[in-house]
C-alpha cells in the first residue's frame, strides 16, 4: 500500500455532499488533473498492478477513460473503449444492466480485443458495481478473459467486490 499517494490523494479529491441527489456524497476526482505529478504517481500505481498481466485494457466512459488510457499506454498495449449505448456505429456488442430507476446499456465496436486475450477492466469508481459487471460481461461475450479489474476508489460498502467475484479476477484499488 502507497500510504504517501493514499494521503495525497484525500487531500486532493474533494467530498460534495447531497450531489447529485440528497444523501448521496460525490468524490470530485478533477483537482487530480490540476497536479500533474500526482496524476502521474496515480498511473505508475495502477500499470504497475496490472505489468506483464494483461493484453489489452477496456475502459468505461467516461471517466474510466481519464487514466484507463495513460495505463494502456504505459504498458504498452491496446485501449478499448466502452461507451454508453447510441455512441458507436456498427458493428457493435451492448449489454444492458439495471439502475437504481429504469436500465441501461453500454457497448463496445467487435473486433477491438481477440479471443483469448488478457483483459483489464479498468474504471475511476467502483460503486454497486453494475457497470463494472456489465462491461465484464460484454468483454466476456467476445471470447476474452477478465485478468484483472482496477479501480482509483472502490466503495466497499455498496456490494461491488461481492458481485465481480463472479469472474475470478485480481481486483486493485488505491483508495477504499
Ligand atoms: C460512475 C462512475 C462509475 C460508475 C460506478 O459513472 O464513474 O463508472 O458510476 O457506479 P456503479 O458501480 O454503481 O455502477 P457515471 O455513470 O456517473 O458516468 P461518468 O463516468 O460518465 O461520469
Ligand atoms: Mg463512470
Amino acid at each position: 500500500m502507497n500510504h504517501q499517494l493514499i494521503q495525497e490523494l484525500e487531500d486532493t479529491i474533494q467530498n460534495i455532499p447531497d450531489f447529485p441527489k440528497p444523501g448521496i456524497q460525490f468524490k470530485d476526482i478533477t483537482p487530480i488533473f490540476l497536479k500533474p505529478d500526482l496524476y502521474k504517481d496515480v498511473i505508475k500505481d495502477l500499470a504497475e498492478f496490472s505489468r506483464g498481466k494483461i493484453d489489452a485494457v477496456c475502459g468505461i466512459e467516461s471517466r474510466g477513460y481519464l487514466f484507463g488510457i495513460a495505463i494502456a499506454v504505459a504498458l504498452d498495449v491496446p485501449f478499448v473503449l466502452i461507451r454508453k449505448k447510441g455512441k458507436l456505429p456498427p458493428p457493435f456488442v451492448g449489454q444492458k444492466y439495471d439502475l437504481e430507476y429504469g436500465s441501461a446499456e453500454i457497448e463496445m465496436r467487435t473486433g477491438q480485443i481477440k479471443s483469448g486475450q488478457r483483459i483489464l477492466i479498468h474504471d475511476d469508481l467502483l460503486a454497486t458495481g453494475g457497470t463494472t459487471e456489465a462491461a465484464a460481461l460484454l468483454v466476456q461475450k467476445q471470447g476474452a478473459r477478465i485478468s484483472q479489474f482496477s479501480f482509483l476508489i472502490a466503495l466497499e460498502e455498496l456490494g461491488g467486490k461481492e458481485r465481480l467475484k463472479q469472474f475470478e479476477a485480481e481486483v486493485h484499488q488505491i483508495l477504499t
